[in-house]
C-alpha cells in the first residue's frame, strides 16, 4: 500500500516537471521573493553572478562553506589560464547543534575563530605581500534576497537552523564584523548559495555546464538564465547577457506530488510547516524520518517487530538518512548490516529475515519516490530551457551535482539518473551528462571571490 501510494510514475512526473517549469517562469516575474501571500512557490533569487570564473583568475583566495553537514574552510592557489588551481586545502569542522539556534554573534563568532585558526596554522607557501587584505567567497547555503554580489538578506531559515535574529540580517556584514573581531585582516568579495558555487566549479572545469544540483541536507538548484528574460531584472544587462538564478527548488510544492499521511504528519510537526515541501521529501535531512515514520506505524497496527514498538521508534529524527542507506544497500545476504543498524540505533534486539527486508523495502520506496522527483526537477529545468529536445551534435548540456545523497546514496543516484534518461528518451538523453561535483562550492565561491575582486579591481 505504501509502495503504491508512494509511486511516481512517468506521466506524473512530467505533471512536476510541468509544473516546475510553470513555477520557475512565474517566480522570475514576481519581485518579491519572499511571496508575502504565500503565492510564490519557486523564489527565483537572482545571485548577481552574471560571468562565471573564466579560468584566468590568479591568487590566494578563501572560502567559508556554512549550510552543509559540516561547516568548511577553505584556500585556493590560482595560477590563471596555464596552471589553474594550483593548490588547494580545506578543513571541515562540524556546527555544535546548540549553534544553530542560538543567536547570531555566537555562530558568526564560532565560524570566524575557525577561518582564524585556518589562516594562522599555514605555511609560508601563502604569504602575502604586506598589506594585501586576503579575499573570501562566503557560501551560505539559504534563501538570501541579494543586493549585490557581496551583500544580502536572510530572507528565512531552512534545514533545522532556527536563529531567528538573523532573518532579515545582512549575513555578509555580520560576517565581516566577525572576522574583524577575529583580528584578521580579510573581506568577502563574494556571497554565494552552495548551488552557484557549484556552477560555478562546474563552468570553471567543463564549459557545457548550465545548471548545478544540490542533493545533500537540503536540496536545490541554480542554473543560468538569460538576463532579458528575467522580467523582475531592472539592473543594466549585463555584458555576458547572463545571470545565475538560486531557485530554492526545495520549497517547491505542487498537487503531483506523490504526498502521503506521513508526509503531512512530518512537515506539521517540523521546524517550518508549509514550506520546503519538495525538500522534505528528496533530501537527506528528511528521508530517514520517512522511514521512521512508516516503521513506527508498522509496529504499531501490524506489529512489524517482535519485542512490541520500540521506545525509540517514537523519536523523531533518530533514524538518519545515513543509517537508511547503510541498510538499504547492506549487501549480506541474510541483511546482517540492516539488523546490526536496527539494534544500534532503534534498540531492536532481535529480527527476523522478512522483518529485515521488509524495512530494507520500505527504505527502497522512500528512496525512489525521492530519486523520480528530484530526476522530474531536472527534469522541469532542461524543459525550461529548451533543452530537452536538443540532439547530441546540437548541444551538450552538463549538470552538476553534489552533496551527501548523491555522493553515498549509490542506489538513489542511479535511480536519479536512470529516471531522467527515461523522461528524456535515449537520444536527447545522450546530449545531457550528469557530473559529480567533488566539494564544488567552497572552490566555486573562492572562484567567484576571485573574480569577483578581480573585477573590483579593474573598475
Ligand atoms: C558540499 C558542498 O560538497 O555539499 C556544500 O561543498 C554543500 O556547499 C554540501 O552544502 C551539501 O551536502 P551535505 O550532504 O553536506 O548537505
Ligand atoms: C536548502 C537551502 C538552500 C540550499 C539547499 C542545499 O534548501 O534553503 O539554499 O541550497 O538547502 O544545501
Amino acid at each position: 500500500d505504501l509502495e503504491a501510494r508512494c509511486a511516481a510514475p512517468a506521466e506524473r512526473l512530467r505533471q512536476v516537471a510541468d509544473a516546475m517549469a510553470a513555477e520557475m517562469r512565474s517566480g522570475l516575474a514576481s519581485d518579491d521573493p519572499e511571496g508575502g501571500d504565500g503565492s510564490v512557490v519557486l523564489k527565483m533569487l537572482v545571485t548577481y553572478v552574471d560571468s562565471l570564473p573564466s579560468g584566468d583568475e590568479k591568487g590566494l583566495f578563501y572560502a567559508l562553506d556554512l549550510g552543509g553537514t559540516n561547516f568548511r574552510v577553505l584556500r585556493v592557489q590560482l595560477g590563471g589560464k596555464e596552471q589553474r588551481i594550483i593548490k588547494q586545502e580545506s578543513k571541515g569542522v562540524s556546527i555544535p547543534r546548540h549553534l544553530m539556534s542560538g543567536g547570531a554573534n555566537e555562530l558568526f563568532d564560532f565560524i570566524a575563530a575557525a577561518l582564524a585558526k585556518f589562516v594562522a596554522s599555514e605555511g609560508e607557501d601563502y604569504h602575502l605581500p604586506e598589506g594585501v587584505q586576503r579575499q573570501l567567497g562566503f557560501t551560505f547555503s539559504f534563501p538570501v534576497k541579494q543586493t549585490s554580489i557581496a551583500s544580502g538578506t536572510l530572507i528565512k531559515w531552512t534545514k533545522g537552523f532556527t536563529i531567528d535574529e538573523m532573518v532579515g540580517m545582512d549575513v555578509v556584514a555580520e560576517l565581516n564584523k566577525a572576522i574583524k573581531r577575529q583580528g584578521l585582516d580579510m573581506k568577502v568579495t563574494a556571497l554565494v548559495n552552495d548551488t552557484v558555487g557549484t556552477l560555478a566549479a562546474a563552468k570553471y572545469a567543463d564549459n557545457d555546464a548550465i545548471a548545478a544540483v544540490i542533493l545533500g541536507t537540503g536540496t536545490n538548484a541554480a542554473y543560468i538564465d538569460h538576463a532579458h528574460t528575467i522580467p523582475k531584472w531592472h539592473g543594466p544587462l549585463p555584458k555576458s547577457g547572463d545571470m545565475v538564478i538560486n531557485m530554492e527548488w526545495g520549497n517547491f510544492r505542487s498537487s503531483h506530488l506523490p504526498l502521503t499521511e506521513f508526509d503531512h504528519a512530518l512537515d506539521a510537526e517540523s521546524l517550518n510547516p508549509g514550506e520546503q515541501i519538495y525538500e522534505k521529501l528528496i533530501s537527506g535531512m528528511y528521508m530517514g524520518e520517512i522511514v521512521r515514520r512508516f516503521l513506527l506505524k508498522m509496529a504499531q497496527e501490524a506489529s512489524l517487530f517482535a519485542d512490541g514498538v520500540p521506545e525509540k521508534l517514537e523519536i523523531p529524527y533518530i533514524l538518519s538518512t545515513l543509517h537508511m542507506l547503510m541498510m538499504h544497500q547492506d549487501t549480506t545476504p541474510d541483511l546482517q548490516t540492516a539488523g546490526i543498524k536496527l539494534k544500534e540505533v532503534l534498540g531492536i534486539q532481535n529480527t527476523c529475515y522478512k522483518t529485515r527486508k521488509v524495512v530494507v523495502d520500505l527504505c527502497e520506496v522512500v528512496a525512489r519516490r525521492g530519486a523520480r522527483l528530484a530526476a522530474a526537477g531536472v527534469y522541469g529545468i532542461l524543459k525550461k530551457l529548451g533543452r530537452d529536445t536538443v540532439s547530441p551534435d546540437e548541444q551538450r548540456t552538463v549538470i552538476a551535482v553534489d552533496g551527501g545523497v548523491y555522493k553515498y546514496y549509490t542506489f538513489f543516484a542511479q535511480c536519479m539518473e536512470s529516471t531522467l534518461r527515461d523522461l528524456l528518451g535515449e537520444e536527447v538523453a545522450s546530449s545531457v551528462v550528469i557530473k559529480q561535483a567533488e566539494d564544488g562550492s567552497g572552490t566555486g565561491a573562492a572562484l567567484l571571490a576571485a573574480s569577483y575582486s578581480q573585477c573590483l579591481q579593474d573598475d
